[in-house]
């Protein structure tokens, strides 16, 4: 790495380093680059956090933005992490933490990454930004750009829940609903990106918009007083959020501030679960799926562009990959909501949803600390989510509508 560069790119796959361009794969041998970091000259310790922006941007020198000018915030990342004591002692485990990132200005994690990407598109000077999506990243990419005062182009799979294109919409953003999955949105976004000088987040903008998504690993390990979990549970699709997630523990190893990494489980679908299978099948290549069915949208990826990264980073961490039904995931958004007052959508919450089996199999035990990602919230899948909670009771403003009310609530009539 040139020396005055606090980072530079790095192939995945063979490892020929490159500089901080606009570029996202190798010209060598075409694998996808990643941000490295010069740790070595960094001089961060425990407590130089403590006292700085409640943002991601508190971890700045950990991230691959050169000016702080370029950075255009609404306020992404520092989400809380909340102990989950009653939905634990449901599940038969004592510290059971949520980092419920449903609290980011777009209500998904995708405003980390967003964030960061849109801040890498103004420091290339580019004209515009964009994104492929299943729904989450549009909101949080046209947020970004809106605040940076950027043009921006969204394409989405046309069965994308309409509460997300509305909000996208609302920012300005130009949509593009494209009739086939998201993989197919994603292959006309990358063409787009190809012909244009257009900075599509998840796509030639890569390497930098994942880097967004580690300061949750930093974040938690700032929250648990700098204690490491033994277990984190992520949410998967492409499998860039766990991917990097894996990234950020391994930082704080090796900067010294903290002294051990937690498993990395992923969680799937079922109806869309390309990853989980090739981990119990004990592939090293993923088979797409080609029609994701699945309530969780947010995760209908059926061709992870990750997913290899993310299976190496829990095979490595002695985690594993585990899908959920559409049940199960609806009755996560049911108990969280209950037991922890907290809002889930069905893509954002299979990591609780995964729980009961990670405990049925012995991945996780009684006293070990897990922390689940709860990833997107429920106001993004209002409908999703209506057809399963208890119906409401509709009454006639009259006396008799009171003695209704009164006696579902059980409440003795004077
Ligand atoms: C709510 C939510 N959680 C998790 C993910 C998974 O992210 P990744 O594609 O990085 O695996 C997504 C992706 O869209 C999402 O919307
Ligand atoms: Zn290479």
């Amino acid at each position: 790495m040139a020396s005055l560069r606090r980072f530079a790119l790095k192939c995945r796959e063979c490892g020929r380093e490159y500089e901080p361009a606009f570029h996202n794969l190798c010209e060598e041998c075409f694998g996808p680059l990643e941000v490295i970091y010069e740790l070595d000259g960094l001089d961060l310790s425990r407590d130089v956090f403590s006292q700085r922006i409640r943002s991601l941007w508190r971890y700045f020198e950990l991230l691959p933005i050169v000016d702080e000018k370029n950075i255009f915030s609404l306020g992404a990342g520092f989400t809380g992490l909340l102990r989950s004591e009653r939905l634990g002692r449901q599940l038969g485990i004592r510290y059971l933490y949520i980092k419920e990132d449903i609290t980011n200005p777009t209500h998904s994690f995708k405003d980390r990454p967003a964030n960061v990407a849109v801040a890498k598109a103004v420091e290339f000077q580019l004209n515009a930004v964009g994104c492929a999506s299943t729904g989450n990243l549009a909101a949080a990419t046209a947020a970004h750009a809106a605040r940076a005062n950027l043009p921006c182009y969204i394409f989405v799979p046309e069965n994308v829940e309409r509460e997300k294109l509305s909000h996208a919409l609302s920012y300005g953003a130009v949509l593009i609903s494209v009739l086939g999955t998201y993989d197919q949105a994603n292959w006309i976004a990358s063409r787009f990106a190809e012909e244009s000088n257009t900075g599509i987040v998840n796509i030639n903008l890569r390497p930098y918009y994942v880097e967004g998504s580690k300061t949750i690993a930093f974040e938690i390990c700032e929250q648990l007083d700098w204690n490491v979990p033994d277990n984190v549970v992520i949410p998967m699709a492409s499998g860039a959020l766990l991917t990097a997630v894996g990234k950020g523990f391994r930082e704080m190893r090796e900067l010294g501030l903290v002294d051990s990494e937690p498993r990395l489980f992923g969680a799937q679908p079922l109806g869309c679960s390309p990853i989980v299978r090739a981990f119990e099948e004990d592939k090293e290549r993923i088979t797409p799926v080609g029609r994701p069915e699945t309530v969780a949208k947010s995760l209908a990826i059926g061709e992870p562009g990750d997913g290899v990264y993310a299976l190496r980073a829990i095979r490595r961490s002695g985690g594993a990959a585990v899908a959920a039904s559409d049940d199960e995931i609806l009755q996560a958004i049911h108990d969280l909501a209950r037991l922890e007052g907290l809002f889930a959508e069905p893509g954002g919450v299979v990591s609780v949803a995964v729980l009961t089996r990670l405990i049925e199999h012995g991945f996780i035990s009684r006293d070990e600390t897990t922390v689940c990602l709860v990833t997107g919230s429920g106001l993004k899948a209002p409908h999703t989510i209506l057809n399963r909670v208890a119906p409401s009771i509709m009454i006639e403003p009259t006396g008799e509508g009171l003695k209704r009310v009164m006696e579902v609530a059980k409440v003795a009539i004077s």
